[in-house]
């Protein structure tokens, strides 16, 4: 093997005062030589684009509950929560139960199994519009397969989605994703995907109506997360979702919830029920495997019939779609009925709590920030949160475009802060996500981190502006 010589990259994040990222390598030592080791052997030193952050990410050795370990034994209190998938922190011992037993019980049936069935019904009796599931293994393979049922029950083309709006790695809806849209998300994608979706702007009614009603007999689906995600912790609108909703039964196209972030989060229900709007199909992930790799399309029965083999329709007018070999593997299967049996049964006292500890970090770090003449905006909903930094003129954010516009490197590295001097982590620029392990004194300890660090931005700034 040839030899590679590797280095970490200069820092981006670096300011004036510099510390953050010294006191970040002088206390991830480890981290740092195993970043090195890494890129040798994994493309990128690790496997996931969005898990990379400047100079290099710390690697996790263990977790509990709030917190997680890098392999220097530092200790953060977690608000990524494994991708947001982690609502009751990790390990809790309701799943880690029932997964020591179903370890020796068999870990792969490889056939159909009690547990899905448990599962579906389940998903079936929280989920306003699963009247019929399928699942599968990730998000970005329950997305592709939305995409192909809408195609295949309205026998039309067309999908649009919501510039800036994040569906997993799949090919189908890798489009769009990242600034500038227009641009290739990536090298090796056939154009001709791209050429079969149509970009709508989030939250902005009158121009997604438009594209709605322009040449809209071809148009099989609308696709978006009814609060984007990756896109900037942007919920929508009702009145947005309301007119989705109706434009798209107007055209007779289906409109499908990306609930893989939502489900089970901003309710029980998702957020098909916190808004009351229910979509045709919806996609679920994360939450639903309890911590292991789980997702579902689920839906109308009208539309997931498509996908019955018992039917005997020529392969043409089939949807083949679900599967692939660890679909409904015994551990995700067990893990996701413990973990969302837990919530069905508490979901009074466990949504609004945890939504409070949400509302209580957007309005207090706002508020520390404002005290220091700095001009940010907590975005999110219920327990799902992000701090945007407000450039000169801009009001507000509520769109992936606004977010652009925002001072995107000022959010890098209030976050970075937060992770190199106080022990809080969560991917810089991604979601904040509480769980039902955090408390009320950890938000006021994040947000009196928050003070510390404003105090710190706002004098940086003061020194670069002499
Ligand atoms: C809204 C949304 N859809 C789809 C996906 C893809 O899910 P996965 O990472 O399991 O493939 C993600 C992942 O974060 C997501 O946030």
């Amino acid at each position: 093997m040839a030899s590679q010589v590797v280095r970490v990259p200069k820092s981006r994040t670096r300011t004036s005062q510099a510390s953050s990222v010294d006191e970040y390598e002088a206390k991830t030592r480890r981290s740092k030589k195993m970043y090195l080791d890494a890129r040798k052997v994994l493309a990128g030193g690790q496997s996931h684009n969005a898990r990379f952050f400047e100079p290099y990410p710390f690697y996790a050795s263990r977790a509990k509950g709030k917190y997680i370990w890098d392999v220097d034994n530092n200790r953060y209190v977690d608000y990524w929560m494994g991708h947001t998938a982690l609502i009751l922190g990790h390990s809790p011992r309701v799943v880690s139960e029932v997964l020591a037993k179903q370890i020796r019980d068999g870990l792969l049936f490889g056939t159909a199994n009690k547990y899905a069935v448990e599962l579906a019904e389940l998903v079936s009796s929280c989920v306003p519009c699963a009247e019929s599931i399928r699942f599968c293994t990730t998000g970005a393979e329950a997305t592709m397969y939305a995409v192909r049922l809408a195609r295949a029950h309205t026998k039309r083309k067309q999908i649009v989605k919501m510039a800036g709006g994040w569906h997993g790695y799949n090919s189908s809806l890798s489009v769009g994703v990242s600034f500038p849209y227009e641009v290739p998300e990536s090298a090796g994608l056939d154009p001709s995907d791209e050429h079969l979706i149509r970009l709508a702007r989030f939250n902005d009614i009158d121009s997604t109506i438009k594209l709605l009603s322009t040449d809209s007999s071809d148009i099989a689906a609308v696709i978006l997360e009814p609060m984007m995600g990756a896109g900037g912790v942007l919920p929508a609108d009702v009145e947005y979702l309301k007119a989705l909703r109706e434009q798209c039964d107007r055209i007779g196209a289906l409109l499908i919830f990306d609930e893989i972030i939502t489900g089970f989060r901003l309710a029980l229900g998702g957020a098909q029920e916190y808004y009351g709007i229910e979509p045709d199909l919806c996609t679920l992930g994360k939450i639903l495997g309890g911590g292991l790799p789980a997702s579902a399309v689920a839906g109308k029965s009208e539309i997931l019939q498509l996908v019955d083999m018992t039917a005997h329709r020529p392969k043409q007018e089939r949807c083949w779609i679900g599967g692939g070999t660890f679909s409904e593997q015994a551990l995700s299967m067990r893990a996701g009925i413990a973990t969302l049996d837990y919530l069905r049964k508490r979901k009074n006292t466990i949504y609004p709590s945890i939504g409070k500890l949400g509302d209580q970090l957007r309005k207090e770090i706002d508020k520390k920030f404002a005290e220091h003449g700095i001009a940010s905006r907590s975005t999110g909903a219920g327990s799902l949160f992000a701090t945007h930094f407000l450039k000169r003129g801009q009001n507000d954010i509520r769109s992936p475009q606004d977010v652009i516009s925002s001072d995107e490197m000022m959010t890098k590295r209030y976050y970075f802060s937060l992770i190199s001097n106080h022990g809080i982590f969560f991917l810089p620029g991604h979601i904040g996500a509480v769980s039902t392990c955090h408390t009320k004194s950890d938000v006021d300890y994040y947000v009196k981190s928050t003070e510390i660090v404003a105090d710190r931005l706002n004098s940086e700034r003061s020194e670069s502006n002499v």
